[in-house]
Protein backbone atom coordinates (compact mmCIF):
# COMPACT_ATOMS: atom_id res chain seq x y z
CA UNK A 1 0.00 0.00 0.00
CA UNK A 2 1.01 3.24 -0.20
CA UNK A 3 0.64 4.16 3.09
CA UNK A 4 2.58 2.89 6.61
CA UNK A 5 2.10 3.78 9.93
CA UNK A 6 5.10 5.16 12.23
CA UNK A 7 5.09 2.14 13.79
CA UNK A 8 5.71 -0.19 11.37
CA UNK A 9 8.05 1.42 9.45
CA UNK A 10 10.15 1.92 12.61
CA UNK A 11 10.00 -1.92 12.66
CA UNK A 12 10.93 -1.94 9.04
CA UNK A 13 14.03 0.03 10.00
CA UNK A 14 14.64 -1.50 12.77
CA UNK A 15 14.40 1.51 15.02
CA UNK A 16 13.28 2.55 18.02
CA UNK A 17 9.58 4.37 17.60
CA UNK A 18 11.15 7.84 19.30
CA UNK A 19 13.92 7.89 16.76
CA UNK A 20 11.58 7.54 13.84
CA UNK A 21 9.31 10.07 15.66
CA UNK A 22 12.24 12.49 16.51
CA UNK A 23 13.29 12.07 12.38
CA UNK A 24 9.68 12.92 11.40
CA UNK A 25 9.77 16.14 13.29
CA UNK A 26 12.73 17.40 11.90
CA UNK A 27 11.62 17.26 8.23
CA UNK A 28 8.58 19.15 9.72
CA UNK A 29 5.74 16.26 10.35
CA UNK A 30 4.26 15.76 13.61
CA UNK A 31 3.61 11.79 13.82
CA UNK A 32 2.34 9.98 16.55
CA UNK A 33 3.08 5.97 16.43
CA UNK A 34 -0.15 4.95 14.70
CA UNK A 35 -0.03 7.82 12.12
CA UNK A 36 -0.10 6.76 8.71
CA UNK A 37 2.55 8.61 6.63
CA UNK A 38 3.32 8.05 2.81
CA UNK A 39 5.92 7.11 0.84
CA UNK A 40 7.55 10.67 0.13
CA UNK A 41 7.24 11.60 3.94
CA UNK A 42 8.68 8.10 5.02
CA UNK A 43 11.62 9.02 2.74
CA UNK A 44 12.41 12.34 4.48
CA UNK A 45 12.84 10.41 7.94
CA UNK A 46 14.62 7.72 6.77
CA UNK A 47 17.25 10.01 5.03
CA UNK A 48 17.74 11.95 8.25
CA UNK A 49 18.47 8.70 9.52
CA UNK A 50 20.60 7.71 7.08
CA UNK A 51 19.11 4.96 5.40
CA UNK A 52 17.89 4.75 1.96
CA UNK A 53 14.65 3.45 0.94
CA UNK A 54 12.90 2.29 -2.25
CA UNK A 55 9.48 2.47 -3.55
CA UNK A 56 8.06 -1.16 -4.60
CA UNK A 57 8.13 -1.33 -8.29
CA UNK A 58 4.21 -1.63 -8.70
CA UNK A 59 3.49 0.96 -6.40
CA UNK A 60 -0.50 2.08 -7.28
CA UNK A 61 -0.45 5.75 -8.38
CA UNK A 62 -4.03 6.35 -6.79
CA UNK A 63 -5.55 6.68 -10.51
CA UNK A 64 -8.80 5.05 -10.29
CA UNK A 65 -9.43 3.86 -13.64
CA UNK A 66 -5.53 2.76 -13.71
CA UNK A 67 -7.02 -0.53 -13.28
CA UNK A 68 -9.16 -0.85 -16.03
CA UNK A 69 -6.80 0.57 -18.74
CA UNK A 70 -4.31 -2.19 -17.15
CA UNK A 71 -6.37 -4.93 -18.36
CA UNK A 72 -6.50 -3.31 -21.71
CA UNK A 73 -2.51 -4.53 -22.23
CA UNK A 74 -3.55 -6.61 -24.96
CA UNK A 75 -1.40 -6.31 -27.89
CA UNK A 76 1.90 -7.28 -26.16
CA UNK A 77 4.73 -6.36 -28.02
CA UNK A 78 9.12 -6.74 -28.07
CA UNK A 79 10.16 -3.50 -26.24
CA UNK A 80 13.31 -2.08 -26.25
CA UNK A 81 15.64 -2.63 -22.78
CA UNK A 82 15.95 0.55 -20.56
CA UNK A 83 19.57 -0.17 -19.08
CA UNK A 84 20.72 1.94 -16.57
CA UNK A 85 24.45 2.52 -15.76
CA UNK A 86 25.91 2.51 -11.95
CA UNK A 87 28.72 2.78 -9.65
CA UNK A 88 30.51 4.65 -7.84
CA UNK A 89 31.95 8.16 -8.50
CA UNK A 90 34.01 8.63 -11.55
CA UNK A 91 34.09 4.80 -11.97
CA UNK A 92 33.49 5.62 -15.60
CA UNK A 93 29.99 5.36 -16.13
CA UNK A 94 29.65 8.59 -18.78
CA UNK A 95 33.11 7.34 -20.43
CA UNK A 96 31.29 4.06 -21.02
CA UNK A 97 28.02 5.82 -22.22
CA UNK A 98 30.10 7.98 -24.50
CA UNK A 99 31.97 5.24 -26.18
CA UNK A 100 28.60 3.14 -26.69
CA UNK A 101 27.39 6.88 -28.05
CA UNK A 102 30.61 7.42 -29.94
CA UNK A 103 29.80 10.89 -27.99
CA UNK A 104 31.56 12.86 -25.74
CA UNK A 105 29.28 13.75 -22.76
CA UNK A 106 31.65 14.07 -20.01
CA UNK A 107 33.69 16.65 -21.37
CA UNK A 108 30.95 19.02 -20.73
CA UNK A 109 30.23 17.86 -17.30
CA UNK A 110 30.58 20.51 -14.70
CA UNK A 111 33.81 19.37 -12.73
CA UNK A 112 33.46 15.73 -14.72
CA UNK A 113 30.42 14.63 -12.31
CA UNK A 114 27.10 13.66 -13.23
CA UNK A 115 24.51 15.49 -11.66
CA UNK A 116 20.87 14.51 -13.29
CA UNK A 117 20.09 11.11 -14.90
CA UNK A 118 21.05 11.30 -18.68
CA UNK A 119 18.64 9.20 -21.39
CA UNK A 120 19.68 7.91 -24.17
CA UNK A 121 18.18 5.70 -27.25
CA UNK A 122 20.74 3.85 -29.21
CA UNK A 123 20.33 1.80 -32.53
CA UNK A 124 22.52 -1.74 -33.13
CA UNK A 125 22.15 -4.06 -35.41
CA UNK A 126 18.38 -2.83 -35.74
CA UNK A 127 17.98 -3.12 -32.23
CA UNK A 128 17.13 -0.39 -29.77
CA UNK A 129 18.40 -0.12 -26.24
CA UNK A 130 17.22 2.80 -24.24
CA UNK A 131 20.41 4.16 -21.49
CA UNK A 132 20.03 6.07 -18.64
CA UNK A 133 23.23 7.23 -16.82
CA UNK A 134 22.72 8.15 -13.26
CA UNK A 135 25.85 10.19 -10.75
CA UNK A 136 27.98 8.31 -9.18
CA UNK A 137 28.62 11.05 -6.21
CA UNK A 138 27.29 9.50 -3.02
CA UNK A 139 24.82 12.74 -2.42
CA UNK A 140 22.52 11.33 -5.18
CA UNK A 141 21.25 8.22 -3.79
CA UNK A 142 17.54 9.00 -4.31
CA UNK A 143 18.18 9.60 -8.43
CA UNK A 144 20.14 6.17 -8.12
CA UNK A 145 16.90 4.52 -6.54
CA UNK A 146 14.76 6.40 -8.87
CA UNK A 147 16.92 4.63 -11.59
CA UNK A 148 16.94 1.13 -10.29
CA UNK A 149 13.29 1.33 -9.90
CA UNK A 150 12.35 2.18 -13.55
CA UNK A 151 15.41 -0.02 -15.08
CA UNK A 152 15.22 -4.00 -16.72
CA UNK A 153 18.85 -4.01 -16.97
CA UNK A 154 21.46 -2.71 -14.73
CA UNK A 155 25.10 -2.26 -15.97
CA UNK A 156 27.34 -1.66 -12.99
CA UNK A 157 30.78 -0.14 -13.32
CA UNK A 158 33.79 -0.96 -11.38
CA UNK A 159 37.00 0.73 -11.93
CA UNK A 160 39.35 -2.08 -12.27
CA UNK A 161 42.00 -0.18 -10.65
CA UNK A 162 39.89 1.02 -7.35
CA UNK A 163 37.54 -2.02 -6.96
CA UNK A 164 34.41 -2.15 -5.23
CA UNK A 165 33.77 0.97 -3.17
CA UNK A 166 30.66 2.30 -1.22
CA UNK A 167 28.57 3.42 -3.90
CA UNK A 168 29.24 0.44 -5.70
CA UNK A 169 27.94 -1.47 -3.05
CA UNK A 170 24.77 0.63 -2.72
CA UNK A 171 24.12 0.33 -6.47
CA UNK A 172 24.46 -4.03 -5.91
CA UNK A 173 21.96 -3.64 -2.74
CA UNK A 174 19.46 -1.40 -5.03
CA UNK A 175 19.67 -3.97 -7.48
CA UNK A 176 19.46 -7.22 -5.58
CA UNK A 177 15.94 -4.99 -3.98
CA UNK A 178 14.46 -3.88 -6.97
CA UNK A 179 15.06 -7.73 -8.73
CA UNK A 180 16.65 -6.62 -11.55
CA UNK A 181 19.22 -8.43 -13.54
CA UNK A 182 22.68 -7.26 -13.16
CA UNK A 183 25.57 -7.36 -15.98
CA UNK A 184 29.36 -6.18 -14.33
CA UNK A 185 31.39 -3.76 -16.92
CA UNK A 186 35.28 -4.41 -14.92
CA UNK A 187 36.61 -0.53 -16.76
CA UNK A 188 39.52 1.23 -17.02
CA UNK A 189 41.46 -2.42 -17.78
CA UNK A 190 43.96 -0.23 -19.76
CA UNK A 191 44.90 1.72 -16.46
CA UNK A 192 48.37 1.01 -14.50
CA UNK A 193 47.48 -1.25 -11.67
CA UNK A 194 44.45 -2.63 -13.09
CA UNK A 195 43.11 -6.16 -11.71
CA UNK A 196 40.16 -7.73 -13.12
CA UNK A 197 40.58 -10.95 -10.80
CA UNK A 198 40.34 -8.75 -8.09
CA UNK A 199 37.47 -7.12 -8.87
CA UNK A 200 35.23 -10.89 -9.23
CA UNK A 201 36.96 -11.29 -6.16
CA UNK A 202 35.23 -8.63 -4.40
CA UNK A 203 31.73 -9.19 -6.16
CA UNK A 204 31.91 -12.71 -4.44
CA UNK A 205 31.65 -10.68 -0.85
CA UNK A 206 28.35 -9.49 -2.60
CA UNK A 207 27.32 -12.72 -3.76
CA UNK A 208 28.33 -12.40 -7.01
CA UNK A 209 30.45 -15.05 -8.59
CA UNK A 210 31.58 -14.39 -12.12
CA UNK A 211 30.06 -16.89 -14.94
CA UNK A 212 33.82 -17.81 -15.51
CA UNK A 213 34.35 -19.20 -11.94
CA UNK A 214 31.11 -21.13 -12.40
CA UNK A 215 28.51 -18.89 -11.18
CA UNK A 216 26.06 -16.64 -13.00
CA UNK A 217 27.28 -13.28 -12.79
CA UNK A 218 27.81 -11.87 -16.25
CA UNK A 219 31.21 -9.51 -16.20
CA UNK A 220 32.81 -7.48 -19.55
CA UNK A 221 36.00 -6.53 -18.95
CA UNK A 222 36.06 -3.09 -21.00
CA UNK A 223 37.94 0.02 -21.21
CA UNK A 224 35.69 3.09 -22.13
CA UNK A 225 38.73 5.24 -22.88
CA UNK A 226 39.96 2.81 -25.08
CA UNK A 227 36.88 1.53 -26.48
CA UNK A 228 37.95 -1.95 -25.78
CA UNK A 229 34.73 -4.45 -25.32
CA UNK A 230 32.22 -2.62 -25.92
CA UNK A 231 30.73 -4.78 -28.43
CA UNK A 232 30.80 -7.56 -25.70
CA UNK A 233 28.91 -5.23 -22.96
CA UNK A 234 26.46 -4.95 -25.84
CA UNK A 235 25.92 -8.43 -26.92
CA UNK A 236 25.92 -9.49 -23.00
CA UNK A 237 22.70 -6.62 -22.69
CA UNK A 238 20.92 -7.85 -25.64
CA UNK A 239 20.95 -11.70 -24.93
CA UNK A 240 19.71 -10.26 -21.17
CA UNK A 241 16.71 -8.21 -22.81
CA UNK A 242 15.93 -11.20 -25.23
CA UNK A 243 15.77 -13.76 -21.83
CA UNK A 244 13.61 -11.08 -20.14
CA UNK A 245 10.65 -11.23 -22.92
CA UNK A 246 10.48 -7.41 -22.05
CA UNK A 247 6.74 -6.14 -23.49
CA UNK A 248 4.77 -3.66 -23.57
CA UNK A 249 1.47 -2.81 -25.66
CA UNK A 250 2.21 0.82 -27.79
CA UNK A 251 -1.93 1.09 -28.42
CA UNK A 252 -3.03 1.68 -25.42
CA UNK A 253 -2.92 5.62 -23.24
CA UNK A 254 0.63 6.09 -22.72
CA UNK A 255 1.73 5.91 -18.79
CA UNK A 256 5.54 6.25 -18.00
CA UNK A 257 8.08 7.89 -15.35
CA UNK A 258 9.31 11.41 -14.86
CA UNK A 259 13.10 11.26 -15.33
CA UNK A 260 14.03 14.69 -14.36
CA UNK A 261 12.47 17.64 -14.57
CA UNK A 262 13.25 22.02 -14.57
CA UNK A 263 11.73 25.14 -14.91
CA UNK A 264 13.08 27.09 -17.96
CA UNK A 265 12.95 30.30 -18.06
CA UNK A 266 12.12 30.64 -21.58
CA UNK A 267 10.10 27.32 -22.12
CA UNK A 268 8.48 27.05 -18.40
CA UNK A 269 8.60 23.66 -16.96
CA UNK A 270 10.44 21.09 -19.05
CA UNK A 271 10.36 17.31 -18.59
CA UNK A 272 12.06 14.44 -19.53
CA UNK A 273 9.58 11.42 -19.17
CA UNK A 274 10.58 7.94 -20.13
CA UNK A 275 7.12 6.63 -21.67
CA UNK A 276 6.43 2.77 -20.61
CA UNK A 277 3.55 1.55 -21.67
CA UNK A 278 1.45 3.19 -24.74
CA UNK A 279 2.38 6.23 -27.66
CA UNK A 280 2.85 9.31 -26.61
CA UNK A 281 2.09 12.06 -28.59
CA UNK A 282 2.08 15.92 -29.03
CA UNK A 283 -1.40 17.15 -27.85
CA UNK A 284 -2.22 14.38 -25.76
CA UNK A 285 -3.13 15.26 -21.82
CA UNK A 286 -1.12 14.13 -19.18
CA UNK A 287 -1.63 13.59 -15.28
CA UNK A 288 1.97 13.87 -13.88
CA UNK A 289 1.98 14.05 -10.02
CA UNK A 290 -0.84 16.36 -9.07
CA UNK A 291 0.35 18.72 -11.93
CA UNK A 292 -0.80 17.91 -15.86
CA UNK A 293 -0.73 19.46 -18.80
CA UNK A 294 -1.46 19.19 -22.75
CA UNK A 295 2.52 18.76 -24.82
CA UNK A 296 2.73 21.43 -26.72
CA UNK A 297 6.11 19.86 -28.29
CA UNK A 298 8.02 16.55 -27.90
CA UNK A 299 11.62 16.18 -28.53
CA UNK A 300 14.44 13.17 -28.26
CA UNK A 301 17.43 12.44 -26.83
CA UNK A 302 19.03 14.67 -29.51
CA UNK A 303 16.82 17.62 -29.06
CA UNK A 304 14.98 16.89 -32.11
CA UNK A 305 11.53 17.53 -32.78
CA UNK A 306 9.39 14.81 -32.59
CA UNK A 307 5.44 13.89 -32.53
CA UNK A 308 5.43 10.37 -30.80
CA UNK A 309 6.85 8.47 -28.63
CA UNK A 310 6.40 4.67 -27.75
CA UNK A 311 7.42 2.24 -24.77
CA UNK A 312 10.81 2.62 -23.53
CA UNK A 313 11.65 6.08 -25.04
CA UNK A 314 12.77 9.02 -23.32
CA UNK A 315 11.10 12.31 -24.68
CA UNK A 316 11.51 16.08 -23.44
CA UNK A 317 8.22 17.46 -23.61
CA UNK A 318 6.98 21.14 -22.67
CA UNK A 319 3.40 22.04 -21.90
CA UNK A 320 2.94 21.38 -18.36
CA UNK A 321 1.24 23.40 -16.04
CA UNK A 322 4.15 23.03 -13.60
CA UNK A 323 7.03 21.97 -12.70
CA UNK A 324 6.23 17.87 -11.75
CA UNK A 325 9.22 15.91 -9.61
CA UNK A 326 11.56 13.05 -10.27
CA UNK A 327 10.22 10.22 -9.90
CA UNK A 328 6.61 11.00 -10.34
CA UNK A 329 4.76 8.74 -12.51
CA UNK A 330 2.33 10.33 -15.91
CA UNK A 331 -0.98 8.67 -17.38
CA UNK A 332 -2.49 9.78 -20.63
CA UNK A 333 -6.25 10.85 -19.77
CA UNK A 334 -9.19 11.67 -21.98
CA UNK A 335 -8.78 15.62 -22.51
CA UNK A 336 -7.24 18.60 -20.29
CA UNK A 337 -9.96 19.24 -18.38
CA UNK A 338 -10.10 16.03 -17.24
CA UNK A 339 -6.31 15.90 -16.70
CA UNK A 340 -6.79 19.30 -14.52
CA UNK A 341 -9.67 17.55 -12.67
CA UNK A 342 -7.60 14.80 -11.54
CA UNK A 343 -4.62 16.88 -10.44
CA UNK A 344 -6.55 18.98 -8.51
CA UNK A 345 -8.28 16.52 -6.54
CA UNK A 346 -4.59 15.49 -5.68
CA UNK A 347 -3.34 18.48 -4.26
CA UNK A 348 -6.25 18.78 -2.44
CA UNK A 349 -6.05 14.95 -0.94
CA UNK A 350 -2.61 15.47 -0.13
CA UNK A 351 -3.06 19.14 2.02
CA UNK A 352 -6.28 17.62 3.96
CA UNK A 353 -3.80 14.72 4.54
CA UNK A 354 -1.06 17.33 5.36
CA UNK A 355 -3.31 18.97 8.00
CA UNK A 356 -4.57 15.98 9.41
CA UNK A 357 -1.60 14.56 10.30
CA UNK A 358 -0.47 18.08 12.06
CA UNK A 359 -3.86 18.13 14.08
CA UNK A 360 -4.18 13.94 15.19
CA UNK A 361 -0.54 13.82 15.97
CA UNK A 362 0.23 16.26 18.48
CA UNK A 363 -1.79 14.84 21.12
CA UNK A 364 -0.74 11.49 19.68
CA UNK A 365 2.53 12.48 20.12
CA UNK A 366 2.78 13.64 23.71
CA UNK A 367 1.18 10.63 25.03
CA UNK A 368 3.82 8.11 23.20
CA UNK A 369 7.02 10.27 23.69
CA UNK A 370 7.75 10.67 27.18
P1 LIG B 1 30.28 10.31 -12.01
O1 LIG B 1 29.21 10.51 -13.01
O2 LIG B 1 30.73 11.60 -11.42
O3 LIG B 1 29.93 9.32 -10.96
O4 LIG B 1 31.58 9.71 -12.78
P2 LIG B 1 31.55 8.63 -13.94
O5 LIG B 1 31.45 7.28 -13.36
O6 LIG B 1 30.55 9.01 -14.97
O7 LIG B 1 33.04 8.75 -14.52
P3 LIG B 1 33.48 9.49 -15.85
O8 LIG B 1 32.99 8.79 -17.05
O9 LIG B 1 33.19 10.93 -15.71
O10 LIG B 1 35.06 9.20 -15.80
C1 LIG B 1 35.88 9.59 -14.72
C2 LIG B 1 37.31 9.70 -15.16
O11 LIG B 1 37.81 8.42 -15.51
C3 LIG B 1 37.49 10.57 -16.41
O12 LIG B 1 38.68 11.30 -16.27
C4 LIG B 1 37.62 9.55 -17.53
O13 LIG B 1 38.39 10.01 -18.61
C5 LIG B 1 38.32 8.39 -16.82
N1 LIG B 1 38.04 7.10 -17.44
C6 LIG B 1 36.82 6.57 -17.67
N2 LIG B 1 36.93 5.37 -18.26
C7 LIG B 1 38.25 5.13 -18.41
C8 LIG B 1 39.01 4.03 -18.95
O14 LIG B 1 38.48 3.03 -19.44
N3 LIG B 1 40.36 4.15 -18.91
C9 LIG B 1 40.96 5.23 -18.39
N4 LIG B 1 42.29 5.24 -18.40
N5 LIG B 1 40.30 6.26 -17.88
C10 LIG B 1 38.95 6.23 -17.87
MG1 LIG C 1 29.08 10.38 -14.92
Amino acid sequence: GEFITVKEFADKLGKPVAEVIKALIFTGIMAGINQEIDFETAEKAAKRLEIDIVKSKDDASGISDEKEEDLLDVNLEKRPPIVTVMGHVDHGKTSLLDAIRKAKVTESEAGGITQHIGAYTITINGEKITFLDTPGHEAFTAMRARGAQVTDIVILVVAADDGIMPQTAEAINHCKAANVPMIVAINKIDVEGANIDKVKQELTEYGLVAEEWGGDTICVPVSAKQRMGIDDLLEMVLLTAEVEELKADSNRRAAGTVIESELDKGRGPVATLLVQKGTLNVGDSILVGSTYGRIRAMFDDKGKKIKSAGPSIPVEILGLSEVPQAGDKFHEVKDEKTARGMAEARKIKEKSLQQSTMRVSLEDLYSQVK
